[in-house]
């Protein structure tokens, strides 16, 4: 038996949300007591669309000290940023010699990111999953923590590895298990209960951001989009179309810590404005600590980047020695 170990990746690009906080990193937070993990700010994933320089930088900075912020904790785990650990790039090209061109012509979320001018898309986002596969199996981790929107790419990395399994004729990939929130699996916009959370959106008003004040998160629980009705059972029946108000009870049951069936038991018949004010309330208990950490990391940029560094030494040492045991494995020098 192998022991247990994670693996796990946020993309710097923007401010952190909602949405990553319960798909991810709250969960991320809580395997750090039972789990060795490892995790991972997946700068070169963020290079796969455009980006200013500068703005990187400060995104970077700025997800390292949310992770921090959130509550993983550096001396347990290992926090890196993957350009630092060139053994992941050089596994992924050995993993794009493994994987097949009809494999990533499947990938959902390049679909949705190329939108429709695939042509002008960079062969980076196209390829993005092999580097993601890379970015685990480097590790062997078991159990990867992720939100919905990543399962297809957890499938795709357990195809690699078994291809590559038997393609040499070994069992030396492990195959990782994608660990994926029961109820908080797709957090979806304020503004559009049918499209996820998401940093790239363009109205800010659709997501609440790690980084926003006590009256930003009131005014966008305020604003957030609902439906006339009273809450009732009706929200979760088969067939619903309440999915703004299916959300917004999705996450008040997870930031409380209460079953779905209790918070609509204790709401039932309430309406949205009554619950809204809880709902603020209870973010702004829950965000506004992360919130304030978070300027408070910042405020000393010089020790973040070592925090850093010290998680990309201990990170290139587990991924030195697998790439060396790969590079064997296949016939390289
Ligand atoms: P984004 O889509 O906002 O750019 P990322 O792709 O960097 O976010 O996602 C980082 C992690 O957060 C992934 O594990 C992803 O599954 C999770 N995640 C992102 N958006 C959501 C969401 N709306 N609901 C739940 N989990 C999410
Ligand atoms: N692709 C992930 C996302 O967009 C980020 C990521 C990169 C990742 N490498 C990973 C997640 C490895 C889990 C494991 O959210």
């Amino acid at each position: 038996m192998r022991n247990k170990r994670v693996l796990s990746g946020i993309q710097p690009t923007g401010n952190l949300h909602l949405g990553n906080y319960l798909g991810a990193m709250k969960n991320f937070v809580a395997m750090q007591n039972e789990f060795e993990c490892f995790f991972m700010l997946a700068d070169l994933h963020a290079l796969t669309v455009k980006t200013q320089p500068k703005m990187l930088n400060e995104s970077i900075l700025n997800t390292a000290a949310s992770f921090l912020a959130a509550g993983i904790d550096m001396k347990k785990n290992v926090i890196f940023c993957q350009s630092k650990v060139s053994s992941h790039t050089e596994l992924s090209w050995i993993l794009n010699c493994i994987a097949r061109v009809g494999w990533l012509s499947r990938m959902t979320q390049f679909k949705e990111k190329a939108g429709s001018n695939k042509e002008k898309a960079s062969v980076g986002l196209y390829t993005y999953p092999i580097l993601m596969s890379a970015d685990i199996l480097i590790y062997k981790a078991t159990h990867v923590p992720v939100g919905d929107d990543q399962k297809q790419h957890l499938e795709l990395c357990r195809d690699i590895a078994m291809k590559f399994n038997s393609d040499y004729n070994n069992d030396y990939f492990i195959l990782p298990e994608p660990i994926i929130p029961k109820h908080v699996a797709r957090i979806m916009s304020l503004r559009d209960g049918s499209k996820k959370m998401s940093k790239s959106e363009e109205s800010d008003l659709s997501r609440i951001n790690l980084t926003d004040s006590k009256d930003q998160i009131v005014q966008k629980i305020k604003k957030a989009k609902t439906d006339n009705d009273p809450i009732n059972e009706d929200i979760f029946k088969e067939n619903s179309i309440r999915y703004e108000a299916q959300n917004l009870i999705k996450i008040y049951s997870n930031l409380k810590s209460e079953t779905l069936d209790k918070v609509l038991n204790d709401f039932s018949g309430k309406t949205f404005s009554d619950f809204k004010k809880e709902l603020s309330e209870l973010l702004v208990e829950k965000i506004h600590p992360i919130s304030k950490k978070i300027n408070q990391y910042r405020s000393d940029d010089k020790e973040l980047i070592n925090i850093l560094n010290i998680g990309s030494e201990k990170a290139n040492r587990t991924a030195e020695n697998t790439i060396l045991e790969i590079k064997k494995i296949v016939g390289l020098l």
